[in-house]
């Protein structure tokens, strides 16, 4: 399996024939290299209704004919505007052509510009044997324990910005609970309000069993 940050928290997954994409804010993201016109995927992921998060879901969606897949408020607001969709909710999973979803709690908020739309959610995502979390826009909740004791997680994607999510120390605390064989941090430097070292993050964690990964957007690793 392989993972391609797209900046922020975007990230596309390809693992043999398969390509999925999460948190497609690619247009008027700062960092981002990827144009949503070059994006070929099967599945859209949306963690959450804010713009840094949902960008380009229904584009993508409508030019690839792949679903949306979010919790069931935010799918409505997308399959109104003409995207598919596959409705989930927080604790559901689901088989799909690529692999298996499951959601997972968020602490965060999640409106578009009509209003609230749903509850967030984090990503359990299962693909040929290997598991990634993308924990969404988040705080630190102790039930990420039971996340990590019911799911070997190979790879976690954790926000580490501060301001609006997790900052450096309670990532490096989900760390402890989520106990991934490797992490990635995300949600940082888009914005001056969430700059953060993500050296520190990896300071932090030196001589814990967890391989930690800085990608800069573009950049890809292997899981
Ligand atoms: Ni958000
Ligand atoms: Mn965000």
């Amino acid at each position: 399996m392989k993972i391609t940050y797209q900046g922020h928290s975007c990230f596309t997954i390809t693992s043999g024939a398969h390509s999925i994409i999460i948190d497609p804010f690619l247009s008027g993201n700062p960092v981002a290299v990827l144009k949503p016109g070059e994006v070929k995927v099967e599945a859209v992921l949306v963690t959450h209704g804010h713009a840094d998060h949902l960008g380009d879901a229904v584009e993508i969606s409508k030019k690839n004919k792949a679903p949306v897949i979010a919790p069931f408020e935010l799918v409505n607001y997308c399959t109104v505007k003409g995207a598919t969709g596959h409705p989930m909710h927080i604790g559901g999973g689901h088989d799909f052509p690529f692999g298996r979803v499951k959601l997972t709690i968020a602490h965060h908020g999640s409106t578009t510009e009509i209003g609230a739309a749903g509850n967030p959610c984090g990503f359990l995502v299962t693909m040929d044997g290997k598991t990634v979390y993308h924990a969404g826009d988040t705080g630190l909740f102790s039930d990420m324990a039971l996340i990590g004791e019911t799911n070997k997680i190979d790879c976690a994607l954790l926000p580490i910005g501060d301001n609006f999510t997790m900052g450096i120390e309670d990532a490096i605390r989900a760390v402890g609970m989520l106990k991934p064989k490797m992490v990635v941090p995300m949600h940082y430097n888009t914005f001056d309000v969430i700059k953060q070292d993500p050296e520190v993050f990896k300071k932090g964690l030196a001589g814990r069993p967890v391989k930690v990964v800085i990608l800069k957007p573009g950049g890809s690793a292997e899981v």
